[in-house]
């Protein structure tokens, strides 16, 4: 890395914005090693004599091979002719808007201006031959695409988040600090929203058990939470695996999938019961090469009906365009009778959480609440189960908080079924 602010070094104890951004781009890497090019600029002085830095990256397989956010056009400049020249960045020559990735020919920076806050923030892209290339390699390749989160004490990311708010141990104080930072009450509401969300999945295991399913794909799966801090609201959190080993008998299969690495470390050590699952480290924004991988395809029967968990994983995919393609891919190739369970951070008037969509981006964690025909609109045409689109712990009566308010949970839930006939 070619800037002098190492954002991944331990000790330092708010994370730059630098640090910010490059955890958020580092979500977009098809390869790691783009990250070794990310070039720190420094930014300013303002006006009122301010400094800042930025991270440029160039973010390669998708369509934005390179992208850095500035504020106002005196800092786009900056940023210009700082990347100029610079390996891994195409020469700066253009303001228009950015070549498609499908003419790797015109490679060129784009400018996007938008307001954010009164003041304005631009945004600007480009592609570049290692972009393009591994683009290209992703689409052609068998194996399952992802970038792995790294495992930076310095750079939070949403698993080990979460893992806090449970209650885990698998976090660490730069994870903690971010509901630290909040009101004692808003770290409450936002911690019990996740504990709702965690015994969740009994009641799903039991009503696809009960339709003979033996099959559980756990998209976005987290870390198990074996051993949490007690806490009023914390019960023990139960595995999947230990889940659905109670209720299936013959052959049950469970596979987890997530793209955080640290998860794979705690992997295997926490399994108490069979069935034994798979873990299988990937991106769910992929959905289309996840799904068709080998790996996926020895590891599920795709003849029969498979249950899939995508619980509190949405609202982290800002990009609604990407989560509804992935949706559509996943449901077109689930076989009948399968069932798809989603969890869904939503807004309730008592409890707003778009109120923590701020602090949460500062810490680089893309939170995305959305609205509840949005959320029902995951489905397709699949029809919703009763009672329909609700809060999880409302779900079935069995939840242990089913007597909690409607708005705690801050999410809704829906179960739906794949048709025998149709497609997604
Ligand atoms: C809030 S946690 C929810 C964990 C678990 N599903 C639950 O309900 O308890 C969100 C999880 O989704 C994972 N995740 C987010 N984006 C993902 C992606 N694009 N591909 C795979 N996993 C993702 C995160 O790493 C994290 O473990």
């Amino acid at each position: 890395m070619t800037h002098h602010d190492d954002p991944t070094a331990s000790g330092s104890s708010v994370p730059t914005r630098a640090a910010r951004e490059c955890a958020l781009l580092a979500e977009r890497l098809a390869d790691p090693a783009l990250l070794e090019q990310a070039v720190e600029i420094q930014l300013g002085p303002e006006d009122d004599g301010s400094t800042d830095t930025c991270l440029a990256v160039p973010v390669g397989g998708r369509r934005v091979a390179g992208q850095v956010t500035v504020m106002g056009w005196g800092q786009a400049t900056q940023v210009m002719l700082a990347l100029t020249g610079r390996p891994g960045f195409p020469d700066v020559r253009d303001f228009g808007f950015g070549a498609g990735i499908d003419e790797p020919r015109a490679i060129r920076w784009g400018l996007h201006i938008q307001s954010a806050e009164h003041r304005e923030c631009a945004q600007m892209w480009g592609y570049h031959a290692a972009g393009v290339e591994a683009y290209v390699a992703e689409r052609e390749s068998e194996a399952v695409p992802v970038t792995p989160l790294p495992d930076l004490p310095t750079v939070p990311t949403v698993a080990r988040f979460y893992d806090a708010l449970l209650g885990g141990h698998d976090n660490y104080a730069e994870d903690r600090r971010i509901f630290t930072g909040f009101a004692w009450e808003e770290a409450e509401a936002l911690a019990t929203t996740a504990v709702i969300n965690r015994l969740h999945p009994p009641a799903i295991v039991r009503y696809c058990a009960d339709r003979g399913i033996t099959q559980y794909l756990d998209l976005g799966c987290g870390f198990p939470v074996t051993d949490a801090t007690p806490h009023p609201l914390t019960y023990r959190y139960p595995t999947l695996h230990d889940l659905v080993a109670k209720e299936v008998v013959e052959d049950p299969r469970v596979v987890y999938v997530d793209h955080d690495i640290r998860i794979y470390r705690t992997a295997g050590i926490e399994i108490e019961a069979g069935p034994q699952p798979e873990w299988v480290l990937g991106d769910i924004r992929y959905m289309g090469q996840l799904l068709s991988s080998s790996r996926m395809r020895r590891l599920l029967d795709w003849d029969r009906p498979i249950a899939v968990l995508l619980h509190d994983v949405l609202p982290w995919i800002p990009d609604d365009g990407e989560a509804t393609v992935s949706l559509a891919v996943l449901r077109e190739q689930l076989p009948p009778g399968s069932v798809l369970s989603i969890t869904h951070a939503a807004d309730f008037d008592e409890n707003p959480m778009s109120r923590f969509i701020k602090p949460l981006h500062a810490a680089g964690l893309a939170f995305t609440p959305r609205g509840a025909r949005a959320i029902g609109g995951l489905f397709g045409n699949w029809p919703l189960e009763s009672p329909g689109l609700v809060p999880p712990h409302r779900w079935r009566p069995e939840h242990p908080h089913a007597e909690l308010p409607f708005h705690a949970a801050g999410a809704l839930a829906g179960v739906a079924v794949k048709p025998e006939t149709g497609r997604g």
